[in-house]
Protein backbone atom coordinates (compact mmCIF):
# COMPACT_ATOMS: atom_id res chain seq x y z
CA UNK A 1 0.00 0.00 0.00
CA UNK A 2 1.59 3.37 -0.64
CA UNK A 3 0.45 6.25 1.83
CA UNK A 4 0.85 9.09 -1.61
CA UNK A 5 -2.00 7.83 -3.32
CA UNK A 6 -4.16 8.07 -0.42
CA UNK A 7 -3.00 10.92 0.58
CA UNK A 8 -3.63 12.26 -3.14
CA UNK A 9 -7.49 11.88 -2.82
CA UNK A 10 -7.62 13.74 0.35
CA UNK A 11 -5.35 16.57 -1.06
CA UNK A 12 -8.03 17.35 -3.88
CA UNK A 13 -10.65 17.20 -1.52
CA UNK A 14 -9.25 20.08 0.78
CA UNK A 15 -7.84 21.66 -2.72
CA UNK A 16 -11.38 22.25 -3.80
CA UNK A 17 -12.15 23.79 -0.38
CA UNK A 18 -9.93 26.62 -0.84
CA UNK A 19 -11.64 29.58 -0.89
CA UNK A 20 -9.50 31.43 -3.92
CA UNK A 21 -10.60 31.69 -7.40
CA UNK A 22 -7.64 31.42 -8.86
CA UNK A 23 -5.71 28.42 -9.10
CA UNK A 24 -2.20 30.22 -9.09
CA UNK A 25 -3.51 32.39 -6.20
CA UNK A 26 -3.81 28.72 -4.31
CA UNK A 27 -0.15 27.72 -5.47
CA UNK A 28 1.10 30.58 -4.00
CA UNK A 29 -0.99 30.89 -0.27
CA UNK A 30 0.16 26.94 -0.38
CA UNK A 31 3.67 27.70 -1.18
CA UNK A 32 3.79 30.48 1.29
CA UNK A 33 2.13 28.13 3.78
CA UNK A 34 4.49 25.28 3.66
CA UNK A 35 7.38 27.63 4.14
CA UNK A 36 5.17 29.32 6.97
CA UNK A 37 4.83 25.82 8.87
CA UNK A 38 8.27 24.67 8.42
CA UNK A 39 9.33 27.85 10.45
CA UNK A 40 6.75 27.67 12.98
CA UNK A 41 7.73 23.73 13.90
CA UNK A 42 11.35 24.70 14.35
CA UNK A 43 10.04 27.34 16.91
CA UNK A 44 8.25 24.58 18.77
CA UNK A 45 10.25 25.06 21.90
CA UNK A 46 10.03 28.72 22.64
CA UNK A 47 6.64 29.11 21.60
CA UNK A 48 3.26 28.83 22.76
CA UNK A 49 1.68 29.76 19.77
CA UNK A 50 -0.91 28.04 17.83
CA UNK A 51 -0.86 26.70 14.53
CA UNK A 52 -4.76 27.26 12.76
CA UNK A 53 -6.14 24.38 11.49
CA UNK A 54 -8.75 25.20 10.36
CA UNK A 55 -7.81 27.28 7.29
CA UNK A 56 -7.67 24.72 4.36
CA UNK A 57 -4.49 26.15 2.62
CA UNK A 58 -3.21 25.01 6.19
CA UNK A 59 -4.67 21.80 5.99
CA UNK A 60 -3.40 21.62 2.52
CA UNK A 61 0.23 22.30 3.30
CA UNK A 62 0.20 20.13 6.08
CA UNK A 63 -0.94 16.80 4.19
CA UNK A 64 1.14 17.50 1.75
CA UNK A 65 4.24 17.61 3.46
CA UNK A 66 4.20 15.54 6.55
CA UNK A 67 1.87 13.16 6.41
CA UNK A 68 3.05 10.70 4.53
CA UNK A 69 6.29 11.11 6.20
CA UNK A 70 4.54 10.19 9.45
CA UNK A 71 2.75 7.27 8.00
CA UNK A 72 6.10 5.70 6.95
CA UNK A 73 7.46 6.65 10.64
CA UNK A 74 4.34 4.49 12.51
CA UNK A 75 4.81 1.90 10.00
CA UNK A 76 8.13 1.05 10.36
CA UNK A 77 8.14 1.23 14.46
CA UNK A 78 5.29 -0.88 13.78
CA UNK A 79 7.10 -3.43 11.76
CA UNK A 80 9.98 -3.39 13.87
CA UNK A 81 8.65 -4.18 17.05
CA UNK A 82 7.70 -7.74 18.46
CA UNK A 83 4.98 -6.35 20.86
CA UNK A 84 2.78 -4.20 18.57
CA UNK A 85 3.53 -6.55 15.61
CA UNK A 86 1.64 -9.52 17.65
CA UNK A 87 -0.99 -6.90 18.87
CA UNK A 88 -2.39 -6.25 15.47
CA UNK A 89 -2.58 -10.18 14.98
CA UNK A 90 -5.70 -9.85 17.35
CA UNK A 91 -8.82 -9.97 15.98
CA UNK A 92 -9.91 -6.71 17.42
CA UNK A 93 -7.83 -3.43 17.69
CA UNK A 94 -8.45 -0.52 18.97
CA UNK A 95 -6.15 2.54 18.53
CA UNK A 96 -6.81 6.43 19.89
CA UNK A 97 -4.52 8.90 17.56
CA UNK A 98 -3.99 12.01 20.03
CA UNK A 99 -3.74 14.96 18.18
CA UNK A 100 -4.53 12.62 15.21
CA UNK A 101 -6.22 14.50 12.81
CA UNK A 102 -4.44 15.11 10.06
CA UNK A 103 -4.60 10.64 9.62
CA UNK A 104 -0.88 9.95 9.85
CA UNK A 105 -1.03 7.57 12.58
CA UNK A 106 -4.25 5.66 10.79
CA UNK A 107 -2.06 5.47 7.51
CA UNK A 108 0.42 3.79 9.16
CA UNK A 109 -1.52 1.04 11.02
CA UNK A 110 -3.11 0.78 7.87
CA UNK A 111 0.47 1.02 5.64
CA UNK A 112 1.73 -2.04 8.12
CA UNK A 113 -1.74 -4.19 8.06
CA UNK A 114 -1.91 -4.28 4.50
CA UNK A 115 1.69 -5.05 3.57
CA UNK A 116 1.68 -7.77 6.72
CA UNK A 117 -1.71 -9.05 5.21
CA UNK A 118 -3.10 -9.05 8.39
CA UNK A 119 -6.72 -7.92 8.79
CA UNK A 120 -8.25 -7.41 12.35
CA UNK A 121 -11.57 -5.32 12.57
CA UNK A 122 -9.86 -1.84 13.21
CA UNK A 123 -11.56 0.90 15.49
CA UNK A 124 -9.77 4.01 15.03
CA UNK A 125 -10.46 7.02 17.23
CA UNK A 126 -8.80 10.29 15.96
CA UNK A 127 -8.68 12.77 18.60
CA UNK A 128 -7.89 16.30 17.84
CA UNK A 129 -8.21 19.60 18.77
CA UNK A 130 -9.60 20.81 15.05
CA UNK A 131 -12.91 19.86 13.87
CA UNK A 132 -11.76 20.42 10.54
CA UNK A 133 -9.51 17.37 10.23
CA UNK A 134 -12.63 15.19 10.65
CA UNK A 135 -13.87 14.49 7.20
CA UNK A 136 -10.98 13.96 5.69
CA UNK A 137 -10.36 10.38 6.54
CA UNK A 138 -13.72 9.26 7.35
CA UNK A 139 -13.93 7.54 3.93
CA UNK A 140 -10.15 5.87 4.01
CA UNK A 141 -11.96 2.48 3.51
CA UNK A 142 -13.87 3.33 0.47
CA UNK A 143 -10.28 4.26 -1.21
CA UNK A 144 -8.19 1.07 0.31
CA UNK A 145 -8.47 -1.67 -2.97
CA UNK A 146 -9.16 -4.74 -0.14
CA UNK A 147 -10.11 -2.90 2.82
CA UNK A 148 -10.88 -4.69 6.46
CA UNK A 149 -13.16 -3.46 8.57
CA UNK A 150 -12.41 0.18 9.83
CA UNK A 151 -14.17 2.04 11.84
CA UNK A 152 -13.16 5.53 12.27
CA UNK A 153 -14.29 8.19 15.06
CA UNK A 154 -13.37 11.71 14.90
CA UNK A 155 -13.51 13.53 18.54
CA UNK A 156 -12.69 17.12 19.03
CA UNK A 157 -10.78 17.46 21.85
CA UNK A 158 -8.25 20.02 23.24
CA UNK A 159 -6.12 18.27 25.89
CA UNK A 160 -5.51 22.05 27.24
CA UNK A 161 -9.21 22.06 28.18
CA UNK A 162 -10.41 19.38 30.86
CA UNK A 163 -13.98 20.35 29.60
CA UNK A 164 -13.32 18.55 26.38
CA UNK A 165 -11.99 15.71 27.41
CA UNK A 166 -12.83 14.76 30.86
CA UNK A 167 -16.26 13.33 30.16
CA UNK A 168 -14.50 10.70 27.71
CA UNK A 169 -13.47 7.29 29.29
CA UNK A 170 -14.74 4.60 26.57
CA UNK A 171 -11.23 5.72 24.72
CA UNK A 172 -8.95 5.00 27.61
CA UNK A 173 -9.82 0.98 26.90
CA UNK A 174 -8.09 1.43 23.43
CA UNK A 175 -5.47 -1.59 23.00
CA UNK A 176 -2.90 1.43 21.49
CA UNK A 177 -2.84 5.22 22.06
CA UNK A 178 -0.43 7.00 19.27
CA UNK A 179 1.27 10.34 20.16
CA UNK A 180 3.00 11.36 16.84
CA UNK A 181 4.44 14.83 16.61
CA UNK A 182 1.59 16.10 19.27
CA UNK A 183 3.70 16.66 22.10
CA UNK A 184 5.86 18.93 20.31
CA UNK A 185 3.15 20.95 19.30
CA UNK A 186 1.45 21.16 23.09
CA UNK A 187 4.63 21.59 24.66
CA UNK A 188 4.61 25.22 24.50
CA UNK A 189 1.39 25.06 26.98
CA UNK A 190 3.06 22.38 29.32
CA UNK A 191 1.10 22.79 32.49
CA UNK A 192 -2.10 23.32 30.77
CA UNK A 193 -1.85 20.03 28.86
CA UNK A 194 -0.07 17.58 31.56
CA UNK A 195 -3.59 16.69 33.51
CA UNK A 196 -4.84 15.36 30.33
CA UNK A 197 -1.84 13.01 29.76
CA UNK A 198 -1.66 12.18 33.49
CA UNK A 199 -5.36 10.98 33.12
CA UNK A 200 -4.79 9.32 30.10
CA UNK A 201 -1.63 7.24 31.45
CA UNK A 202 -3.18 6.74 34.99
CA UNK A 203 -6.61 5.43 33.34
CA UNK A 204 -6.02 3.60 30.52
CA UNK A 205 -6.65 -0.02 30.06
CA UNK A 206 -3.32 -2.83 31.63
CA UNK A 207 -1.60 -3.69 28.96
CA UNK A 208 -3.00 -0.54 26.84
CA UNK A 209 0.87 0.11 24.49
CA UNK A 210 1.72 4.02 24.02
CA UNK A 211 3.75 4.83 20.86
CA UNK A 212 5.48 8.14 21.50
CA UNK A 213 7.26 9.75 18.26
CA UNK A 214 8.34 12.78 17.60
CA UNK A 215 11.35 15.23 16.80
CA UNK A 216 14.79 13.83 18.65
CA UNK A 217 14.71 17.07 20.86
CA UNK A 218 15.65 16.41 24.60
CA UNK A 219 13.04 18.74 26.18
CA UNK A 220 9.70 16.60 24.25
CA UNK A 221 10.98 13.26 25.44
CA UNK A 222 12.20 14.50 28.81
CA UNK A 223 8.89 15.37 29.06
CA UNK A 224 6.88 12.10 27.99
CA UNK A 225 9.72 10.01 30.23
CA UNK A 226 9.04 12.03 32.93
CA UNK A 227 4.83 11.65 32.68
CA UNK A 228 5.43 7.63 31.70
CA UNK A 229 7.72 7.35 34.83
CA UNK A 230 5.57 9.38 36.99
CA UNK A 231 2.65 6.71 36.20
CA UNK A 232 4.44 3.70 36.36
CA UNK A 233 4.49 3.15 32.56
CA UNK A 234 7.11 0.15 31.66
CA UNK A 235 9.31 1.21 28.53
CA UNK A 236 9.53 -1.87 26.16
CA UNK A 237 11.54 0.27 23.58
CA UNK A 238 13.54 3.75 23.37
CA UNK A 239 15.45 4.54 20.36
CA UNK A 240 16.52 8.02 18.10
CA UNK A 241 17.15 7.76 14.80
CA UNK A 242 16.57 8.86 11.17
CA UNK A 243 13.96 7.49 9.20
CA UNK A 244 13.19 8.11 5.19
CA UNK A 245 10.35 7.53 3.52
CA UNK A 246 9.64 4.20 2.49
CA UNK A 247 10.78 3.34 -1.26
CA UNK A 248 8.13 1.90 -2.50
CA UNK A 249 6.21 5.17 -2.23
CA UNK A 250 6.97 7.37 -5.16
CA UNK A 251 6.73 11.09 -5.05
CA UNK A 252 5.11 10.82 -8.37
CA UNK A 253 1.72 9.26 -7.33
CA UNK A 254 1.15 13.26 -5.34
CA UNK A 255 0.96 13.81 -9.40
CA UNK A 256 0.35 17.53 -10.03
CA UNK A 257 1.07 18.50 -6.70
CA UNK A 258 4.49 17.24 -6.56
CA UNK A 259 5.24 19.71 -9.89
CA UNK A 260 3.84 22.71 -8.31
CA UNK A 261 5.25 22.19 -4.74
CA UNK A 262 7.94 19.82 -5.16
CA UNK A 263 9.41 17.87 -2.47
CA UNK A 264 7.68 16.87 0.24
CA UNK A 265 9.36 15.94 3.65
CA UNK A 266 11.05 12.80 3.23
CA UNK A 267 13.41 12.19 6.06
CA UNK A 268 13.11 12.62 9.83
CA UNK A 269 15.58 12.42 12.67
CA UNK A 270 13.32 10.92 15.30
CA UNK A 271 13.01 10.05 19.70
CA UNK A 272 10.64 7.12 19.82
CA UNK A 273 8.85 5.13 23.08
CA UNK A 274 6.86 2.21 22.95
CA UNK A 275 4.98 1.78 26.60
CA UNK A 276 2.99 -0.43 28.39
CA UNK A 277 0.33 0.04 31.28
CA UNK A 278 1.06 -1.75 33.91
C1 LIG B 1 1.93 18.29 14.14
S1 LIG B 1 0.30 17.64 14.03
C2 LIG B 1 0.62 15.90 14.24
C3 LIG B 1 -0.40 15.09 13.55
C4 LIG B 1 -0.07 13.64 13.27
N1 LIG B 1 0.03 12.85 14.48
C5 LIG B 1 1.17 13.53 12.46
O1 LIG B 1 2.18 13.03 12.94
O2 LIG B 1 1.15 13.98 11.30
C6 LIG B 1 -0.38 18.07 15.61
C7 LIG B 1 -1.88 17.88 15.71
O3 LIG B 1 -2.25 18.15 17.06
C8 LIG B 1 -3.46 18.88 17.07
N2 LIG B 1 -3.46 19.69 18.31
C9 LIG B 1 -2.69 20.77 18.59
N3 LIG B 1 -2.94 21.20 19.84
C10 LIG B 1 -3.89 20.37 20.35
C11 LIG B 1 -4.55 20.30 21.60
N4 LIG B 1 -4.31 21.20 22.55
N5 LIG B 1 -5.44 19.31 21.80
C12 LIG B 1 -5.71 18.40 20.83
N6 LIG B 1 -5.12 18.43 19.61
C13 LIG B 1 -4.22 19.41 19.38
C14 LIG B 1 -3.42 19.73 15.81
O4 LIG B 1 -4.74 20.12 15.40
C15 LIG B 1 -2.74 18.79 14.84
O5 LIG B 1 -3.69 18.02 14.15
Amino acid sequence: MKCFQLVRSVLDEIYSEIPLQDEAQKDKAIKDEILSLRSKYAKLLSSSRVIDYENPITRFSYIYSYVTSHANIVYNIIESSDMLCALMDSKKVSMTSIGGGPGSDLLGVIKYLTNASKSPTLRCNLYDRESAWGESWSDVDNKLENPFKISIYFQQFDVGEPSTWVRHVKYLSSDLFTMVYFMSEVFGNKTTAEPFFNNLFANAKKGALFLYADNNTPDFYNWFDELAHRNSLITIESTSKNFNVNYDEEKTDLGIYYDKFGFPKLTANIAYRICQKQ
